[in-house]
């Protein structure tokens, strides 16, 4: 094999996931696509603009909860006078939880912070300046998937521990794919172990399809970038002129859903698979799902869980949940 070989086969091979996930998803009676895929270089860049972007509010307000009630945050994690592991899934750059961070090590508390996120980009960046802005902190990051990670870890400790799960995330998934991941968290935990959970509320439904669908057209790029990302990785070739961003919220469900539509009749083309559109059909790209409080009360109790205590931002938007298992 020459080198150019090579290197073409091993971009294939780790691409293999993504182009079955795709292939997979778009034969499906309506077609989907995964938001997990819209995280490629370009994607991490758009996301890190519709966070501080004036129509997304999320980050903001779960910014305002962790800058102004951590000393809070803080004593209901640390009742039980235990050392603990705090466990972070998927930390992105820790601009919420260093506020936490630094109030527990200043306080004197014992615990060691493990980020845990599948991109050792993330991992290596905060080892690498997260030791400064939080002296003391102990740090073990981990690369990998959740529950893997989890899994192992868990099997070398007996350290009570708190795992954090912070941001919108736990919306990408649906109510039910959201109780089948909290049923397995708690299977990882002992009693007496905890976990904060971010969960954004339900609110004026025109102000969460604005945060979907905002003023800049940050996420209709962001929506977008996944045909892009399809076209050069998986050597497709959606015509992105073609596909139009629509996003819908339905308040008697609390969840806001983002699709490509298609605009005309065409045929997209995969290495290995030819793809039949129809003028007007959407493409299933995301769910942001959306939680009354009581839902979110009620979401502990069914998965093993007290709901401990809990935090808001001063518009109620959002809310910072911190479950304990029982
Ligand atoms: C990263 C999952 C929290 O659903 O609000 C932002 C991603 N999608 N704009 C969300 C997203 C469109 C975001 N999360």
């Amino acid at each position: 094999m020459t080198s150019i070989d090579a290197d073409e086969y091993r971009l294939k091979m780790e691409n293999k996931d993504f182009y079955l996930d795709v292939i997979q998803g778009l034969a499906q009676v309506p077609k989907r696509l995964s938001s997990k895929y819209f995280y490629d270089k370009k994607g991490d860049d758009l996301f890190q603009e519709i966070m501080v972007s004036p129509d997304y509010y999320l980050t903001r307000c779960e910014m305002e909860i962790f800058t102004c009630q951590t000393k809070d945050i803080a004593d209901s994690l640390t009742r039980q006078k235990l050392d603990f592991e705090l466990i972070e899934l998927g930390p992105g750059n820790c601009a919420k939880s260093v506020y936490l961070l630094q109030a527990l090590t200043a306080a004197g508390v014992s615990f060691n912070y493990i980020p845990v996120d599948i991109s050792e980009n993330i991992i290596c960046a905060l080892q690498s300046f997260l030791p400064a802005k939080v002296p003391g902190l102990r740090f073990n990051g981990l690369v990998g998937d959740y529950f893997n990670t989890l899994a192992s870890h868990c099997l070398f400790t007996e350290r009570r521990k708190v795992v954090m799960c912070l941001g919108g995330n736990i919306g990408n998934m649906t109510i039910a794919e959201s109780n089948q991941f909290f049923k397995k968290l708690r299977g990882y935990l002992q009693p007496g172990d905890q976990c904060i959970i971010g969960f954004d509320l339900v609110k004026h439904p025109a102000v969460i399809r604005r945060a979907y669908d905002d003023g800049k057209g940050l996420t209709r790029e962001f929506n977008l970038n996944l045909l892009n990302r399809i076209n050069r990785e998986l050597e497709a070739d959606f015509r992105i002129d073609q596909f139009e961003h629509y996003c819908s919220y339905d308040p008697l469900t609390g969840a806001a859903k983002s699709y490509l539509v298609c605009l005309s009749d065409m045929v997209v083309h995969l290495p290995g698979a030819e793809i039949p559109f129809e003028k007007n059909e959407c493409i299933w790209t995301e769910i942001s799902q959306k939680y009354s409080k009581n839902q979110v009360r009620q979401m502990a109790i069914d998965n093993g869980f007290i709901h401990t205590a809990e935090f808001l931002d001063s518009k109620l938007w959002f809310m910072d949940a911190i479950w304990t298992a029982v």
